[in-house]
């Protein structure tokens, strides 16, 4: 496999064109944003972190029966990922009340929710990723029912794994993001990455965040506890 050019630098993540058309190569950095990019700075190996988890995850709802882009881990920070076109949704489920959920709508942080809550928004950052409902969605031809279809029923199966997983490491799963690409050939798969930049991870004995709420909030250490879920997870000392 012929690593060429760069297609795409992210705040994140670099995406490099290969040799074979239908494959792609990200990369991920240790640079972290947050604010809407108002705030910016580095978190020491977060992006070997975000790879070996999200990979290993991948994997792991590839078996559940979730499409994903994950095709071979490369090193430490770069894996082998199939082409995608990126659906421009933000799909967010939660399980407990936090961040912009609480702000809102006025519920304190931690609350449990009676059920969970599917959110879309629109990815566009000069808009600030703005909240739209399916009718929005379709509006704007964002994807059709069907697909939306697909996008949610796949969001709750991932929060049924991910909640029991993580629950198996002693970590709470609030909240999180996901992202589905579509392949050339029409199908909706899982893109993207699950990890501490994109989940809400509380310690389920001391609350303590887990995640990149440290950074968004000058909390010390961010680093500490994305070495702390990647120990959990996968045995590894990074
Ligand atoms: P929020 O409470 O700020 O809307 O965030 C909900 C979840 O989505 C949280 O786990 C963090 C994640 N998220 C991202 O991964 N990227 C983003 O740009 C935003 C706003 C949230």
């Amino acid at each position: 496999m012929e690593k060429l050019e760069q297609l795409y630098e992210g705040k994140a993540k670099k995406v490099f064109r290969t040799d074979d058309d239908q494959l792609y190569i990200v990369s991920y950095k240790d640079d972290a944003t947050a604010l809407n990019g108002l705030k910016k700075g580095s978190i020491e190996n977060k992006g070997i972190v975000n790879n070996l988890l999200t990979n290993y995850l991948m994997q792991q709802l590839e078996e559940k029966g979730v499409p994903t882009h994950f095709v071979r881990q490369l090193s430490d920070r770069e894996t082998l990922v199939k082409k995608v076109t990126i659906v421009p949704l933000e799909v967010i489920v939660r399980n407990i009340a936090a961040g912009s959920l609480s702000k809102r709508l006025g519920i304190a942080e931690g609350t449990q929710l009676a059920g969970p809550v599917l959110e879309f928004c629109y990815k566009n950052d000069e808009l600030g990723d703005p909240m739209v409902n399916d009718y929005h969605i379709y509006a704007m031809n964002i994807c059709s029912a069907e697909e939306l279809r697909q996008i949610s029923s796949m969001a709750f199966k991932v929060n049924d794994f991910l909640k029991e997983y993580f629950s198996g490491l002693g970590i709470t799963l609030v909240d999180f993001k996901i992202e589905f690409g579509k392949t050339d050939d029409g199908k909706i798969i899982l893109a993207d990455e699950i990890s501490p930049d994109t989940c809400r991870l509380w310690d389920s004995k001391t609350g303590e965040h887990l995640d990149k709420d440290r950074f968004r909030r000058d909390l010390p250490d961010t680093a500490g506890g994305y070495r702390e879920v990647i120990k959990r997870a996968l045995g590894k000392e990074i």
